[in-house]
């Protein structure tokens, strides 16, 4: 079949034969796929830059997610957790506990950009920690593809206030659900608009999350109060010194939330839900769709959070 193949870190993947997968056991299906979202994280599989990187060699496919089609013309949302066999192939093996069946009118593009960027703050929000209604979010890279998603999550998930934090003053004051923003850098609206915030989800991690971590413990309206900090990502980087007294001085927790802190089948359990609010129209991430065979164009397209590459073919 004809595959998107990386065959060495650090170069863009071509498009070129590579060995169909095999079906192995009673859960695994064939499908066509029809659209693979190239996310950050599809990025970091293909450079070896992720953390579940060791041990897979190369050449590999790259994709995490993706839509397919069934024998019986069934639609799939599946997800590739096998470093070698991903989604931007003509055809992927699902392991269908791992998968669910979309409703037939459910659009692949919109599923395969929208569905793993809502998934992230869904999970954080309901496995990682539980937002109880009423309580107050900061989310930090805000006005990515994940980040608002996770502002539009968090107010349907009961949150009250949310505060939207990046790098863009009119693409944060477009935001919808967002109560009030903050700019990445703003310590000091930061610390203002972060006194009662309960949990923050955080996409940046290094420099912007430091920072915002000083701002906002330093200025407590309650430092017993609990201040969840639960990391997604690490578009900024991925180190972040904190200073020892922010652990003692106020009620800080920072975990995280992704594959490995998360069992696949809790992520899975999730997905139909997930699925069901995007194919009717609760959340949207813009796709940008780039055939299958112009992978390696795609790779080469300045970076726009407004929306998200789908690779398909349609
Ligand atoms: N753990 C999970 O479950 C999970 C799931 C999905 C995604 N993620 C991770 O979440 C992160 C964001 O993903 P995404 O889909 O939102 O990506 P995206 O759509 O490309 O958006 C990236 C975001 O990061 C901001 N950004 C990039 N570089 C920055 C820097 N140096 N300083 C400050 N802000 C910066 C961007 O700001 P602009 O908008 O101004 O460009 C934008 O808000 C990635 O690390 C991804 O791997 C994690």
């Amino acid at each position: 079949m004809k595959a998107a193949v990386v065959t060495a870190y650090g170069t863009a993947p071509r498009y070129l034969e590579f060995p169909g997968p095999k079906p192995a056991g009673e859960h695994e299906i064939v499908v066509e796929v029809l659209a693979a979202g190239l996310h950050p994280r599809v990025r970091m599989q293909a450079d070896g830059s992720h953390y579940t990187s060791a041990g897979s060699g190369l050449p590999l496919v790259p994709g995490i997610d993706g839509v397919g089609r069934d024998a019986d013309g069934r639609l799939w949302y599946f997800m590739s957790l096998n470093g070698t066999y991903g989604s931007m192939a003509e055809r992927a093996v699902i392991d269908t506990r791992h998968s669910v069946i979309l409703p037939a009118h459910a659009d692949p593009l919109t599923i395969a950009a929208t569905l793993n960027c809502v998934i992230a703050s869904w999970l954080a929000l309901t496995r990682r920690v539980t937002l109880r209604p009423g309580q107050n979010v900061l989310v930090l890279g805000a006005t990515g593809g994940t980040g608002r998603m996770a502002v539009q999550v968090a107010r349907r998930l009961g949150a009250d206030q949310v505060v939207a934090v990046g790098r863009d003053p009119e693409r944060l004051a477009a935001l919808p659900g967002a109560t009030a923003t903050a700019l990445t850098g703003d310590a000091e609206t930061i610390a203002r608009t972060g006194t009662e915030i309960d949990i923050v989800l955080d996409f940046l991690w290094a420099e912007p999350a430091a920072k915002a971590i000083a701002a906002m413990v330093s200025n407590r309206a309650d430092p017993t109060r609990p201040l969840t900090w639960v990391n997604l990502g690490e578009m900024a980087g991925p180190r972040a010194t904190l200073p020892a007294s922010a652990l003692r001085s106020t009620k800080l927790h920072v975990l995280g939330s992704g594959q490995g802190s998360l069992a696949s089948t809790t992520m899975t359990t999730e997905i139909p839900a997930v699925a069901a609010a995007i194919a009717d129209g609760a959340y949207a991430v813009e796709p940008d769709p780039v055939p299958l065979h112009d992978v390696e164009h795609a790779w080469s397209l300045p970076a726009d959070s407004s929306k998200r590459i789908v690779i398909h073919r349609l």
